[in-house]
């Protein structure tokens, strides 16, 4: 026990869980993307798509493991940020961001922190505010459709989006580097995975609210 709190403790220990945690969201990310797709297929298909995920039993325990990840994603980017700040010899690196940096990498202490107020903003118009809602008249794509096809839903998601991009262009990577797994002869193979999923991203959950807005 004693080792295990010392490992996270330490430089590689704290990697090594952003590394895990991030990995893990980038899954969550993949699939609430694929999920959210059922919009285009219109409010019914999605609004179906919804219920079979909240009428689960196992949800609530999904949604704790969920919000575990966010916390200790958080909690040790943060302090690792920190930590390299204070520390002389890393002064001019980030941790976040290893190998050659980028503007992605070297964006990743904003990026991160961007992320986390849209996500507060997310769960309140999503997750939150549908407890206030009487269950007869609940219908979680109009209060979507509602929300991106107005112009400040629309500006803060299709934003938030590109900054998702961002942040997952340069994470990806960064996580196999911290597990020590960028072998040289993957690495080139590591780049465009993550990159191609960055990508993916944004077109996948930016696409919503600009079909939303400009077309639906
Ligand atoms: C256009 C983009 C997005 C749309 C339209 C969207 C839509 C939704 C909706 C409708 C819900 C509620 C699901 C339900 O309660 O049944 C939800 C939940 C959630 N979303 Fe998103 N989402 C988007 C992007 C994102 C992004 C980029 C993140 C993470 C950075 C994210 C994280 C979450 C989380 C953590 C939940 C709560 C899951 C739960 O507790 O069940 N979403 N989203």
């Amino acid at each position: 026990m004693n080792s295990f709190v010392k490992f996270l403790n330490s430089s590689i220990g704290r990697k090594y869980v952003m590394a895990i945690t991030g990995l893990s969201l980038t899954l969550f990310l993949l699939v609430h993307m694929a999920g959210n797709l059922t919009l285009y297929f219109g409010a019914d298909a999605f609004n179906e798509y919804a219920h079979l995920i909240e009428s689960n039993p196992l949800l609530p325990l999904a949604e704790a493991g969920l919000l575990a990840l966010f916390v200790v994603h958080i909690l040790f980017a943060v302090f690792l940020t920190t930590k390299n700040k204070s520390s002389r010899t890393d002064k001019y690196r980030s941790d976040l961001g290893m190998g050659a940096k980028s503007f992605a990498s070297t964006t990743m202490w904003i990026t991160g922190p961007l992320l986390l107020v849209f996500l507060l903003i997310h769960l309140w118009d999503f997750r939150i505010s549908k407890e206030f809602v009487d269950p007869s008249e609940y219908d979680l794509a109009a209060m979507v459709i509602a929300r991106l096809k107005s112009p400040f839903g629309f500006v803060i998601y299709s934003l938030s989006m590109a900054v998702l991009g961002l942040h997952m262009w340069h994470a990806f990577q960064s996580a196999f580097q911290s597990l020590g797994l960028a072998h040289p002869r993957y690495r080139g193979l590591i780049q465009l995975t993550g990159r191609g999923i960055a990508v993916l991203l944004v077109v996948g959950f930016g696409g919503i609210p600009c079909y939303l807005f400009f077309a639906g």
